[in-house]
């Protein structure tokens, strides 16, 4: 199929498009570079020997979007663009709303009427806000957003069902990503946060490479067994995986479908500490800090819906994960930087 792939530069899209090309599948990058790098697709070329067509562009620009939709004829649109951090929201509000809603319906517009009603999305675990019961089923009611970010995600889930709901030529996929974590086995591409990580695994990543004394545990008072948070970490390879088998489904027209990908087993922080020192040898050190607002106790995902209709299923564990992490960042201390 031909994919265009919104955010192809980022962390998530780029580990997507090595599994995409892998595939045989043909795939248009766009990017507007906001939080990524040019080299990220360099490298995903030297992973896969193929060329990767890129254009530097924001989806808000409508014409410049238009210049590559029009007459290129894309099966399928898989969608990760987005700002996605979660603290920079609450003070930033208008440009999450802006960026996420306002490209996206951009977006929407400029596929259907270029004939492309096939879209597959970066959805997030945020939806469920705190969870009643765990595991999280895709039938579970959608939570409190405690943030615009996560605002942006359920909006954007409810824009593309009602739009499916009007016309039942689109083919829509909401995939509800759990924790991502992880690189490439190569380690030339993986996760690049700028400045502090306000994510778990780059922190403890950048703490064993020295660039930061120490983690701090954002509370050790939840109710799970450590009293640390626990969820649902995924390795990066599985995910996109699973966005090449959500592509099977909407090649046989599957309608509006909602995915978890998660592997349904939960770690606490601490576990994560551990699983990372003992994967690669490092200690990391680290002091228990108050809570983080926002954060929730437990949330770990139910993915049997996913296998069951995707045949999808994670296979990589927590050292995997853990190994993986670390063999990025040791090999690229300054992530894309040369
Ligand atoms: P990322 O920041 O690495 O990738 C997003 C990419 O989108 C970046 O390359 C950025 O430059 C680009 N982008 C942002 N706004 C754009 C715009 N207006 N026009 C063009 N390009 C734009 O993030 P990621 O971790 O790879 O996440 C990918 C998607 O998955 C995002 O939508 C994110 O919200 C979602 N998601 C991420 C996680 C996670 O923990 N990483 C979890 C759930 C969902
Ligand atoms: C994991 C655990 C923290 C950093 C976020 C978004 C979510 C989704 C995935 C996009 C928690 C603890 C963290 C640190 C810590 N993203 N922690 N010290 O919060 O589950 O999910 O990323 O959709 O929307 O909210 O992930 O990695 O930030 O935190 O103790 O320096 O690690 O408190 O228990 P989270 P995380």
């Amino acid at each position: 199929m031909k994919i265009l792939v919104t955010g192809g530069a980022g962390y998530i899209g780029s580990h997507t498009v090595v599994e995409l090309l892998n595939e045989g599948h043909e795939v248009v990058v766009v990017d507007n570079l906001v939080n990524s790098s040019k080299e990220s697709l360099k490298r995903v070329e030297k992973i896969t020997g193929k060329k990767v067509p890129f254009f530097e562009l924001d989806i808000r620009d409508r014409q410049a979007l238009e210049n590559v939709v029009k007459g290129a004829g894309f099966d399928c649109c898989i969608h990760f663009a987005g700002l996605k951090a979660v603290g920079e929201s609450v003070s930033l509000p208008w440009e999450y709303y802006d960026n996420n809603i306002g490209g996206t319906l951009v977006l929407l517009d400029v596929l259907r009427k270029n004939g492309c009603k096939n879209i597959i999305f970066s959805s997030s675990a945020t939806v469920y806000g705190n969870p009643k019961t765990v595991p999280i089923t895709e039938d579970c009611p959608k939570g409190e957003c405690t943030n615009p970010y996560g605002e942006t995600k359920s909006v954007l889930e409810r824009i593309m069902t009602d739009m499916y709901n009007a016309d039942k030529e689109w083919n829509v996929v909401l995939l509800r990503y759990f924790n991502p974590i992880g690189a490439h086995k190569s380690g030339l591409i993986g996760e690049n946060p700028n400045g502090i990580p306000n994510n778990l695994m780059p922190y403890i990543t950048q703490v064993a490479v020295g660039k930061r004394e120490e983690l701090g545990v954002f509370g050790d008072d939840y109710n799970t067994p450590d009293g640390t948070g626990v969820r649902d970490y995924i390795h990066v390879v599985d995910l996109a995986k699973g966005h090449v088998k959500a592509l099977k489904a909407v090649e046989n027209n599957c309608g509006l479908e909602i995915f978890n990908l998660g592997t349904g087993v939960g770690y606490s922080v601490l576990d994560v500490v551990k699983a990372f020192e003992k994967a690669n040898n490092i200690k990391i050190p680290y002091s228990i800090k108050p809570r983080r607002p926002g954060d929730i106790d437990v949330s770990y995902s139910d993915p049997s819906k996913a296998n069951r209709v995707l045949g999808w299923k994670a296979e990589n564990n927590l050292e995997d994960m853990c190994r993986d992490s670390w063999n990025w960042q040791k090999n690229n201390p300054n992530g894309f930087e040369e």
